[in-house]
């Protein structure tokens, strides 16, 4: 159940940054020697990496919920499992240990719970394929439960037709165990922490002058410790909530700020919120720092093109926002709102009119007119996706009266301790 909030101050942290704990887990298992990794994410995704992982013969200690030491086994370590692989929620899990495993010497299967069952996988396992993958699965290779019988990969020059970064990353990993230099190309920029997290791990990463990204084939990873930075995504929620009650003064401290990721920040300062960014520094090849927040009248706006990527998971939280906008803001390019836990242009849509307010689905995205008075006594339903609980919780904070949010556990995929979070600000401020 939320309950309204009249507004958030002081200060916090977030858990940390999902993309870059799944691939510390994973690249650390395959590079020599061990990874010792802190500010890891307990959140359920990448638990999923730590006992698949795990499944593949790579001893992992969990020293704390947030502090693991990774036992390398090198490129060529890793064990046929005994059991089929599950990826749970997780799309990363999934996508990147496809590419890991394509060039393995072994069998294995795949699969993950309903959504993932539903997500498309062809967009990773054509080029695998293309790289002479054997790979077969329900809807010829489309559909998880998927299986691998790892072989000999020849590289590829991928351009992929998506931006995503899953994508991007299983090419790269496949190539890392292919005869000769592979390369890919997306038509607008990803998160990069695969191609920082290779770099920190000694692989010869490069960008060409035509946009290529090549790796190396037989690179050694070697093992180098991972301190995890707050996850952006998850600062998201805080952020925007902060943004829409008036008053608010809120730091977030230690959160990642790699350009790949901040569209959040630049369309949350264009449609008027105030953030700042202090104590600016470098860690383990990412860039961090404290972001201080404050509440102001916003007005609406229209994004579409290269922010799209830059904010994707961000996208069911900005439509909160934009409820309290005054004026239009419209969502154009995103149609891969589609293919995430569940249709995020549909489930933000249905959800938020259950506050009342405008939305309109768009083909590519949506359009949100401000600003609505939300109101109370919203049942909304998650499709079992944490980052639709999440939103809908921060829509719960600006409305005339509570909220209940039904399968709540599905916010521990990403943001373990949210709940208490959001209620120890209530306590603070109402
Ligand atoms: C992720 C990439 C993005 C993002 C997901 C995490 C990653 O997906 O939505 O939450 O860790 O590489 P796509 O690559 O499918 O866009």
């Amino acid at each position: 159940m939320i309950q309204p909030a009249r507004h958030l101050t002081g200060e916090t942290t977030v858990p940390g940054d999902k993309s870059i704990s799944h691939r510390a887990v994973m690249f650390g298992a395959l590079a020599e020697g061990q990874t010792r990794i802190t500010g890891f994410l307990p959140g359920a995704d990448c638990l999923s990496t730590v006992q698949c992982m795990r499944q593949l013969g790579v001893t992992i200690d969990q020293l704390s919920p947030t502090e693991l030491i990774v036992h390398g086994v090198g490129l060529h370590g890793l064990k046929e499992p005994e059991d089929v692989l599950d990826a749970g929620n997780s799309g990363t899990t999934t996508r990147l240990l496809l590419g890991i495993l394509a060039g393995q010497p072994f069998h294995i299967t795949l699969t993950g719970d309903a959504s993932i069952r539903r997500r498309p996988m062809g967009r990773v396992t054509e080029p695998l394929r293309e790289m002479g993958a054997v790979i077969d699965g329900r809807e010829n290779g489309r559909l998880a439960p998927l299986s691998i019988r790892g072989s000999r990969l020849s590289a590829l020059r991928y351009d992929s037709p998506v931006a995503s970064a899953q994508v991007k990353s299983a090419v790269l990993l496949a190539g890392l165990s292919a005869e000769g230099g592979s390369a890919v190309r997306e038509p607008k920029p990803s998160r990069d922490h695969t191609e920082r997290m290779l770099l920190a791990f000694g692989v010869d990463v490069r960008t060409t002058d035509d946009g290529y990204i090549t790796v190396p084939p037989g690179s050694t990873l070697r093992a180098t410790d991972v301190d995890v930075p707050g996850d952006i995504s998850s600062a998201a929620f805080l952020l925007a909530a902060a943004a829409i009650l008036p008053g608010s003064d809120l730091i977030i401290r230690n959160v990642g700020i790699n350009p790949t990721r901040t569209g959040i920040l630049d369309a949350l300062r264009e449609m008027g919120a105030e953030i700042d960014l202090q104590n600016e520094r470098t860690s383990g090849g990412e860039p961090v720092a404290d972001l201080r927040v404050r509440g102001r009248e916003l007005r609406g706006i229209t994004i579409g093109g290269s922010l799209i990527p830059r904010l994707i998971d961000e996208i069911p939280v900005l439509a909160v926002v934009a409820t309290q906008a005054a004026g239009v803001t419209e969502i154009r390019d995103a149609e891969e709102l589609k293919v995430k836990e569940s249709n995020r242009i549909a489930t933000t849509a249905a959800e938020l009119r259950k506050f009342g307010a405008v939305v309109e689905e768009l083909l590519d995205g949506l359009r949100i007119t401000g600003r609505t008075r939300l109101r109370g006594g919203a049942e909304i339903e998650t499709y079992h996706d944490h980052r639709i609980a999440m939103a809908m919780s921060v829509a719960g904070l600006v409305a005339d009266g509570a909220t209940t949010i039904c399968d709540w556990e599905s916010v521990d995929v990403s943001f373990p301790g949210f709940g208490d979070l959001l209620a120890s600000f209530d306590k603070q401020t109402t």
